[in-house]
């Protein structure tokens, strides 16, 4: 029988049924406190007052109906003091739901503006733009200017302007991306000399950075993009010796001043004589770090410059591979994922 139905029942009819008058008052109490652990709301403890302290219907009325007003003369006493304790324990066990309920409706609302707020994350220089941008500086105090050029080319300008024989294998070899118009996304920089030379007359320096693309497989040192800066100057009388000064001064001023430099002989079909630039790596020994050279006259042809009055030299280098050996990054996957955690650590 439930506790409702019990407090329907008259006492004899309960006692005859096997039920002690403590055991009635001690059932009452323990269902108010199953009960009163579940209430929530406000509107839960209201009609959970109604239910147990209503003056008509509550199960404390009830109660007092059929238990305390039905019970024999000589237990009356008894019943009485338990029905009295009974309504002081739903009393009490009201006013603590209620307080309970009082007190954490007050946290809801209540907002103290005196909490620091949540942090706000700051964000970070990436860190292939913190070098470019070391780069760039140094350059810029050389007198060089920032350019920058298209990412889809012609075949002219990625390769034909720059000496390239036509079939010649280097097409190849660069791992050329075509487009199907016949453009292609540019392997180099380099056509930016072109570009450049072709818009400005001598002298010229300037600065190229940009995206490159090579139908290269992704791995921890391979991307098939990745990011170049182009260097190149042109005048009436620059020599070798300019461009090994420059570059020397560069990679020390980048690396440190006590970088060990190598210039080792090497071929590209746009400078002649070229070379590719090497610094020692404490653990690794000497690793190559850009590609540079005279421009040959033929380039200078395609420009309508005079070979016999102007001379110059380039330079380009692989921003990702400078990013990596200065920061120690051993995955250039790093550098194009946007973990934040990675990022994070460049400010
Ligand atoms: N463009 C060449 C490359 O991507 C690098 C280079 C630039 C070499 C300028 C010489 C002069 O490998």
């Amino acid at each position: 029988m439930t506790i409702d139905e019990k407090t329907g029942r008259d006492l004899d009819h309960l006692l005859a049924g096997g039920d002690s008058i403590d055991g009635l008052y001690e059932e009452l109490r323990s269902s108010f406190d199953a009960e009163k652990s579940a209430i929530g709301s406000e509107e839960q403890h209201k009609a959970f007052r109604d239910r147990w302290a209503g003056r008509k219907n509550g199960l404390l009325t009830h109660a007092n109906e059929h238990w305390l007003k039905k019970a024999p003369r000589e237990l009356k006493p008894r019943v009485g003091r338990l029905q009295n304790e009974a309504k002081k324990h739903v009393e009490a066990g009201l006013a603590e739901v209620k307080e309970k309920l009082g007190t954490s409706q007050e946290a809801k609302s209540s907002i103290d503006v005196t909490l620091p707020g949540p942090p706000r994350l700051l964000g970070a220089h990436h860190p292939l733009q913190l070098v470019f941008d070391e780069i760039e500086h140094i350059f810029h105090g050389l007198g060089y200017s920032i350019a920058e050029g298209p990412e889809i080319e012609s075949y002219y300008y990625n390769f034909e302007a720059l000496n390239f024989p036509a079939d010649h294998p280097a097409v190849d070899e660069m791992d050329t991306l075509f487009l199907e118009d016949g453009s292609l996304l540019r392997t180099h920089t380099s056509p930016n000399q072109i570009r450049i030379m072709e818009a400005n007359q001598p002298p010229l320096r300037y600065l190229v950075p940009g995206k490159v693309y090579r139908n290269d497989t992704a791995d921890s040192t391979h991307s098939p993009m990745f990011h170049q800066v182009e260097g190149f100057a042109v005048d009436r009388d620059i020599t070798f010796s300019d461009l090994k000064g420059t570059l020397d001064y560069f990679l020390r001023r980048f690396f440190g001043r006590d970088t060990r430099i190598r210039f080792r002989p090497s071929f590209f079909p746009f400078t002649e004589p070229s070379a590719e630039v090497d610094i020692y790596w404490e653990g690794r020994g000497f690793i190559e770090v850009l590609g540079c050279g005279m421009i040959d006259p033929s380039v200078f042809h395609h420009v309508g410059y005079d070979p016999e009055e102007h001379f110059g030299f380039a330079f380009g280098l692989g921003i990702d591979r400078f990013a990596m050996l200065k920061y120690d990054i051993t995955d250039i996957q790093l550098l194009f994922q946007g973990d934040i955690r990675f990022l994070r650590q460049f400010r």
